[in-house]
């Protein structure tokens, strides 16, 4: 039977559900089935083989709805093999921007442990000028930050398609641990 996929976002401005849709359809195009879902209306898990759930950062945290999305069903999801990402201002790699940018999300170690997470990737987002107060505009550009899409759908499509040959090579349940690319030991604290 084909392997069934869940993939999970919040997403405020749509940046994050982008790269979730983008997912899921390169994951699909293995002949894996998908299905996509906003964190606040997730579906029954009985039938999924596996997760992948992404949230964007804000002030430095997940969404609440996807961490309440995490808290809500830890216990199914610890089950199942749950890959993790956040969408930010990652990207960034100008020297005094970068390393403030750079900064994970509260919470995440934990989150990744208490999920038993596979996989935890980091994707450059969108910085739109209109999301942001004028002050924090004005920091941010005097600190060098690069406005636009900075979304890389190579790094993203790449990511798909490691996650679909896990799936398909080793079926849905015993899937091989870590892929190579900016993941360290620990899933969730990136080299
Ligand atoms: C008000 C505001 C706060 C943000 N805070 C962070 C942050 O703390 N860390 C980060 O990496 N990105 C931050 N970002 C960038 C967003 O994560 C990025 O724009 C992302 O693509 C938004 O995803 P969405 O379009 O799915 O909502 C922030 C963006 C805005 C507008």
């Amino acid at each position: 039977m084909r392997p069934s996929v869940l993939v999970i976002y919040a997403s405020r401005h749509r940046s994050t559900e982008g790269v979730a849709n983008r997912i899921a359809s390169r994951i699909g195009e293995h002949g894996i089935t998908v299905t996509v879902s906003e964190a606040s209306s997730v579906p029954e898990l009985d039938r999924i083989d596996a997760v992948v759930l992404g949230s964007p950062v804000y002030d430095q945290r997940w969404l609440p709805e996807a961490e309440e999305l995490a808290r809500t069903h830890v216990d199914d999801l610890a089950g199942l093999p749950v890959r993790l990402f956040s969408v930010g201002t990652f990207g960034d790699d100008k020297p005094l921007i970068g390393p403030l940018m750079k900064r994970e999300p509260k919470g995440i170690e934990n989150l990744c442990a208490a999920l038993q997470a596979r996989e935890y990737r980091v994707f450059a987002g969108v910085i739109d000028r209109h999301q942001w107060p004028y002050l924090s505009r004005l920091f941010f550009h005097t600190l060098g930050g690069r406005l636009g899409d900075n979304r890389d759908w190579g790094q993203i499509d790449a990511w798909a398609d490691e996650i679909a040959g896990a799936l398909t090579a080793s079926g849905p349940r015993g899937l091989a641990v870590q892929s190579s690319g900016g993941v360290s030991s620990s899933p969730c604290s990136r080299a």
